[in-house]
C-alpha cells in the first residue's frame, strides 16, 4: 500500500519525494496526473491503491489567481474535491495542504484553527472553498495550513532575493507583512511521519492544523536574514542593503494579508508534530545549493 503524492514536481512534491523513498513514497508530477481531470485522478487511484494521498498540487501563483480565479479554482478547489472523493471511494486518507492566505491579516495576534477565514485574494478563496470540500467529503483528512513556502527546489524568496544581490540590484521589500517562512523540508518531514502512522494503522485525530514556521518576521526582515546567511555560506560577496518600503509601494494584483501569523499549538499538542523554525530550514537550504554550486 503506497504513499501517492500529486504535484510531486513542486517545491514541496520534491521534498516528499527525496526524503520519502524508504517509505515506498510514489510521487506523480502535473504532467503525470492532472488533479482537474477525475477520470485520470479515478484511474490512477485504482492504480495504485494508496491508503495514504499527499497532495502537494495547486495553483500557487497568487498574483495570476487574480486574472486566472477560474484555474484557480478548477485545481484548487474542484480538483482537490475530485481527489477527497475518490480518497473516501478508496477508503485512502488524504494529506492536503492550504494557506495562511485564508485570513484576512486584520488580527495582530497568531490565527488559531478557530478564527474563521476570511480571504483577501483569489488564491485565499480557492484554497478555502478547497478545503471545505475536503472536510465535506472526506471524514479521513488532515488539512496542514502552511505560510510563505521556501525550499531548495523551484522557485521561491530565497532564491530571487539571492539572484537580485547577485546582479547587484537594488533591494527594496515590503516591511508591512507579517508571517512565518515555512521550510518545505520541514513541511516534508511533518507531512511523512504522519504518512507513516497512517501506513502503520494508527487513526490520527483527523482535521484542519496549523502549521508555520518560527518565528514571525517580515518579508523585509526575512531577505535581510537570507542575504547575511548567504554570505556568511560564501554564495553572496557581501551582505547589501535591503530597503524596508511599505506594501502600498510596492503594487501586486493580489492584495495580501497584513499579518498572516498562524498558531501552531494545536499541531504541536494533538499531533505531536515538532515546530519548524526557518532559521535552520533556511541554513539546510543554502548548505544544498553551496554544495551544488
Ligand atoms: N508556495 C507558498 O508560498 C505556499 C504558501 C502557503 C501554502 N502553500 C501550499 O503548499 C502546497 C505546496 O506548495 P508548493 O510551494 O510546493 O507549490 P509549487 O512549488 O507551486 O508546486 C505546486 C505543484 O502543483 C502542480 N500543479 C499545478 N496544477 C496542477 C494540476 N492541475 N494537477 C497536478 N499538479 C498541478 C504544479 O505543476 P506546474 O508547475 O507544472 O503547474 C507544481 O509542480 C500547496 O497546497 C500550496 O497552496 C504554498
Amino acid at each position: 500500500m503506497s504513499i501517492l503524492v500529486a504535484g510531486a514536481g513542486g517545491q514541496l512534491g520534491r521534498e516528499l519525494v527525496s526524503r520519502g523513498a524508504a517509505l515506498g513514497v510514489v510521487g506523480l508530477d502535473h504532467g503525470q496526473w492532472d488533479i482537474t481531470d477525475p477520470a485520470a485522478t479515478d484511474r490512477i487511484m485504482a492504480e495504485h491503491r494508496p491508503r495514504v494521498v499527499i497532495n502537494a498540487a495547486a495553483h500557487t501563483a497568487v498574483d495570476k489567481a487574480e486574472s486566472e480565479p477560474g484555474l484557480a479554482l478548477a485545481v484548487n478547489r474542484d480538483g482537490v474535491g475530485h481527489l477527497a472523493r475518490a480518497c473516501s471511494a478508496q477508503g485512502a486518507a488524504l494529506l492536503h495542504l492550504s494557506t495562511c492566505y485564508v485570513f484576512d491579516g486584520t488580527r495582530n495576534t497568531p490565527y488559531t484553527e478557530d478564527d474563521e477565514p476570511r480571504p483577501l485574494n483569489a488564491y485565499g478563496r480557492s484554497k478555502w472553498e478547497g478545503e471545505q470540500l475536503v472536510r465535506a467529503r472526506l471524514p479521513r483528512h488532515l488539512t496542514l495550513r502552511v505560510s510563505w513556502v521556501f525550499g531548495a527546489h523551484g522557485e521561491n524568496f530565497v532564491r530571487t532575493m539571492l539572484r537580485l544581490a547577485r546582479e547587484g540590484r537594488p533591494l527594496r521589500v515590503v516591511a508591512d507583512q507579517t508571517g512565518t517562512p515555512t521550510h518545505a523540508g520541514a513541511i516534508a518531514r511533518a507531512l511523512l511521519q504522519l504518512a507513516k502512522r497512517i501506513q502503520g494503522g494508527e487513526e490520527l485525530p483527523w482535521g484542519t492544523y496549523h502549521y508555520p514556521g518560527g518565528p514571525a518576521t517580515t518579508w523585509h526582515g526575512f531577505a535581510q536574514a537570507i542575504l547575511a546567511a548567504a554570505h556568511g555560506r560564501g554564495l553572496l560577496d557581501s551582505t547589501p542593503e535591503v530597503t524596508a518600503i511599505d506594501s502600498g509601494d510596492y503594487a501586486t494584483p493580489a492584495r495580501r494579508p497584513r499579518y498572516s501569523v498562524l498558531d501552531g499549538t494545536r499541531a504541536r499538542e494533538v499531533l505531536d508534530l515538532e515546530s519548524a523554525d526557518w532559521r535552520t530550514g533556511l541554513q539546510e537550504v543554502l548548505s544544498a545549493w553551496k554544495d551544488a554550486a
